[in-house]
């Protein structure tokens, strides 16, 4: 099947490549040229590098490369079995561009989005056959990250759906089903790793450095919040958290945070403009993490209890599957285990009591415990068995 890419940034380009690699014809088009050439280059860069490495041969990289068709005209889809659409995050040409795809496609052409945040439902309500729409998540950079959410819209039929999880499957991804809601489950369970971490600095319980050193020393998580924010951009982070908050009708689980807005306002973006949290100059001098092992351990408590309540939030809302739920974060941000297994070994009954103490001190609506987890307390479950 012919394969359509839109968009040759970051996400086009990883898409382009990771479908080429599975052998089919793509045809990347971006309306920019010199977006276009950058992408040939970069492809070229990065199969050189595996030729080097020995994990693909000359004859595959060659293949991969010849599978490829650049363009800068949108007609050159016209026999594609799907369009992957990777532009700007921007609702309004988003729109204007799948209805377009859809006059340009063939009939049974499926339409996809890799949107972070918009709904595919919008996107979909563009199009005369709105059953071909579906939302195709992949995550940053998209030739190594092994998740891909699949988001069917209200819209979408289940041909669309198991077609376009099958593809993806070929792909040897693994692949999650969510429902399309914002942030759909990674961006949406991850919240509280930034939220909680920025709440507990702000109650003046640990600075940056300390909060870092215990969510990877002691819980075992690849990067601290924020370390990891500085590495995603301030900016971008605290918009999806913006963004997020709004699309949930302001629920003060997802509020934002002062510190990140400052930080962003004073241009504190990360490791791209130097500073963040951190200061990532030559000579700098970051603060040294406080190494008490007492502290420690009540930070990543408090942020890991929160993040699983947000995980079990997510499977009794039918957000994902709690087997979707558990590979989503620990394929698509590399969590150290799933968040429901995390619980099962910790005990729900312990994690709700935890709740129950933090509901009962704060008293806000953001330590409320939810209401799968109180059930399966009472019923004495667990969520594997
Ligand atoms: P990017 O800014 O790197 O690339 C967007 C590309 O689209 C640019 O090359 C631009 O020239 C091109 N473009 C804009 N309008 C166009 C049009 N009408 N026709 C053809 N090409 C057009 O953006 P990025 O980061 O690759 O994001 C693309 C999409 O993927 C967004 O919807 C974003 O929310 C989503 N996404 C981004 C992730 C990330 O980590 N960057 C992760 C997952 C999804």
């Amino acid at each position: 099947m012919k394969v359509g890419v839109l968009g040759g940034g970051t996400m086009g380009s990883g898409i382009v490549q990771v479908a080429a690699q599975n052998g089919h014809q793509v045809v990347l088009v971006d309306l920019n040229e010199q977006i276009l050439n950058k992408s040939k280059h970069q492809l070229d860069k990065i199969m050189n590098r595996l030729v080097e490495k020995e994990r693909i041969t000359q004859e595959q990289a060659n293949h991969t490369r010849s599978n490829i068709h650049y363009s800068q005209d949108i007609h050159d889809f016209a026999k594609c079995g799907i369009v992957i659409e990777a532009i700007i995050e921007n609702l309004e040409i988003k729109s204007k561009v799948f209805a377009q795809l859809e006059q340009i496609t063939p009939k049974g052409c499926i339409l996809a989005s890799n949107t972070s945040s918009l709904s595919i439902a919008s996107i979909g309500s563009v199009l005369e056959d709105p059953s071909k729409m579906i939302g195709i998540h992949f995550f940053n950079p998209a030739p190594l990250m092994p998740l891909v959410e699949i988001i069917p819209a209200v819209q979408t039929s289940s041909t669309t759906l198991k077609q376009a999880r099958d593809l993806i499957d070929d792909w040897k991804k693994i692949t999650v089903v969510c429902k399309d809601t914002p942030g759909f489950i990674v961006n949406r369970v991850a919240r509280p790793f930034y939220g909680e971490a920025l709440r507990i600095y702000e109650e003046g319980v640990a600075d940056f450095a300390t909060i870092d050193w215990a969510m990877t020393i002691i819980g075992g998580f690849r990067m601290g919040p924020f370390t990891l924010m500085d590495y995603i951009g301030n900016d971008i982070n605290y918009t999806v958290t913006e963004t997020v908050f709004s699309a949930f009708y302001y629920d003060p689980r997802y509020k934002p945070s002062f510190t990140q807005k400052r930080h962003v306002e004073a241009g504190y973006f990360g490791r791209k403009s130097g500073r963040g949290y951190f200061d990532y100059s030559e000579d700098a001098q970051n603060q040294l993490a406080n190494e008490n092992h007492e502290l420690g351990r009540q930070i990543v408590d408090r942020i890991l209890i929160m993040l699983i309540n947000e995980a079990i939030d997510a499977v009794f809302l039918n957000i994902g599957s709690k087997e979707d739920v558990d590979l989503a974060m620990t394929k698509g941000v590399n969590y150290p285990k799933g968040l429901l297994s995390w619980c099962d070994e910790i005990g729900l009954d312990v994690v709700l009591e935890k709740l129950e103490v933090m509901f009962q001190e704060y008293g806000e609506d953001r330590y409320r415990p939810s209401p799968l987890l109180r059930r399966m307390v009472q019923n004495n479950e667990k969520f594997f068995t």
